[in-house]
């Protein structure tokens, strides 16, 4: 039970996961029983966080993982001032596809930057601003392939190796913080898992 007046809740997964459409299922039940709901996505959501988006998604040659992180952890910077803190301090509900999650499984368990580094940018660029609730898709690579056929951006044309470390990096995390971490397996129907997303936020008090 949190019981506040709004939550900042998360979404995280691999490719294909399904994420996007459980955050906007979330949204639209959220607005129906009158929450005040704002629904982002990192990268994004603010103007250089799309421009970000769109260098690292159109990129074609490879990039070191630190400046992945650093360009990342920037977007990251102008949405957690610009958009995310504003947002909870007038009492509005932030729904984020992806966060600082992503950046740890992705960054860390994917790229291999090491642990502690990646967690010193993520205070710098969040001062630990925690989400109450992180929703994982977990979604396995022969699941993540099907779903996945044309036009794979920079990360989905990774291979299967790089895939797995994200997921059992996520469920990894995901075990560590079981308070905060709410675990769906990404095979169930769309309205199976929403109905299920929807219990869980409403059993966290939203007043
Ligand atoms: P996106 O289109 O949001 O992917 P998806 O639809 O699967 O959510 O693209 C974001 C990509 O960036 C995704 O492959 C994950 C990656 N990413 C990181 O590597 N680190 C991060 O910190 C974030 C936020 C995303």
């Amino acid at each position: 039970m949190v019981n506040k007046e709004n939550l900042f809740i998360t979404f995280e997964g691999g490719e294909g996961a399904g994420k996007s459409t459980q955050a906007k299922l979330l949204e639209e039940y959220l607005k129906g029983i009158g929450k005040q709901t704002l629904l982002i996505r990192e990268p994004g959501a603010t103007n250089m966080g799309e421009k970000i988006r769109k260098i690292i998604s159109e990129n074609e040659e490879t990039i070191e993982p630190l400046t992945e992180l650093f360009l990342f952890s920037a977007a990251r910077k102008e949405l957690v001032e610009k958009v995310i803190q504003p947002a909870l301090a007038q009492n509005i509900t932030v729904i984020c596809d992806r966060y600082i999650d992503s950046t740890i499984a992705y960054q860390h368990f994917g790229r291999n930057i090491e642990l502690q580094t990646v967690l010193s940018v993520i205070k710098l660029t969040t001062l630990n601003l925690l989400p109450d609730l992180t929703i994982l898709l977990d979604i396995n690579y022969k699941e993540m392939i099907k779903r996945k056929t044309n036009n794979l951006d920079y990360f989905e044309r990774e291979e299967e190796e790089f895939h797995k470390k994200i997921q059992n990096g996520y469920n990894k995390l995901a075990k560590q913080e079981p308070q905060r971490w709410k675990v769906f397996s990404a095979n169930s129907t769309e309205m199976e898992i929403s109905e299920k997303i929807i219990e869980t936020v409403n059993q966290m008090g939203i007043t």
